[in-house]
């Protein structure tokens, strides 16, 4: 146990008072209770930046404003409109997360961590932000600005600390009245770290750089679908010429994209 009540408390008041001056209080996800409208900021808000989620959520939300609008939807159009947010088997996961509400919940979200997780699209992380945000429910989670804001404050000199010391510090940090609020405020501190000081993330057991994008299998899979889908009868040869890559290579990604259901 590195901390003491001292310094949770310190902790307490730095990310309180952070949040009072600074927090992001008008962000679209924040001023809406509906479970449905808060489950797709969390998936888009996964591995995407808060900036680029709020130039494609409305457009989302107005589009697909329920899970069972979004069930109903057909898959490519889902695809469609998640171009640009990246990671696109996200949109895979949320289309099937919909009818799997649609059809085993009746269209109302579960609100047991264990139902969460079965579903999916939904990991322990997301699980436990969908209960705080939706729900108010005081549950432990953990994602990256929170485990910056851990680190910064709990492991200033440590080195390769694990996610279970985090998790312990988010745990002891958790006030039972008003998670909600307290996990805003905690994100947001741990967000504004990120522009203030060398990353503290680099002091967990798990960290690894972001892989470069530009030149990445990753981007060539995204060019890859958007192409398939704005020109569904170009030929793979014709693709691959535009492209300026290898058939097989080109095949291959194709095949791969049909597997995750993101092409038919
Ligand atoms: N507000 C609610 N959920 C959030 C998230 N995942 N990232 C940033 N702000 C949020």
């Amino acid at each position: 146990m590195r901390s003491n009540l001292k310094s949770l408390e310190k902790f307490r008041t730095r990310v309180w008072n952070h949040y009072r001056h600074k927090g992001r209080h008008s962000l679209p996800w924040r001023k809406t209770r509906d479970p449905y409208a808060i489950v797709v900021s969390e998936i888009m808000l996964q591995q995407t930046q808060v900036a680029r989620v709020l130039s494609f959520y409305p457009k989302f939300l107005a589009k697909f404003p329920s899970f069972g609008a979004l069930a109903k939807a057909p898959r490519r159009e889902v695809v469609k409109q998640w171009q640009g947010l990246g990671y696109n088997r996200r949109a895979v996961a949320l289309h099937r997360l919909a009818d799997e509400i649609s059809r085993k919940y009746k269209r109302k979200l579960p609100h047991t961590r264990e139902e969460l997780e079965e579903i999916s699209g939904i990991g322990p992380a997301t699980a436990g932000s969908i209960l705080a945000f939706a729900f108010n429910a005081p549950v432990p989670f953990i994602e990256t600005n929170i485990r910056r804001a851990i680190l910064h404050h709990f492991f200033p000199r440590a080195r390769k600390v694990s996610e279970k010391e985090v998790m312990e510090l988010v745990v002891q940090t958790l006030p039972k009245k008003n998670p909600r609020e307290w996990y805003y405020a905690l994100m947001d501190y741990g967000s504004m770290l990120s522009t203030r000081v060398k990353n503290p993330n680099r002091r967990h057991a798990a960290y690894r750089p972001q892989p470069k994008f530009k030149g990445s299998s990753r981007e060539l899979r995204g060019t890859i679908l958007r192409e398939r889908l704005s020109h569904p009868r170009l030929s793979l040869r014709m693709l691959s010429k535009k492209l300026n890559e290898k058939y097989s290579r080109v095949s291959k990604i194709v095949a791969a994209l049909e597997r995750e259901g993101l092409l038919t």
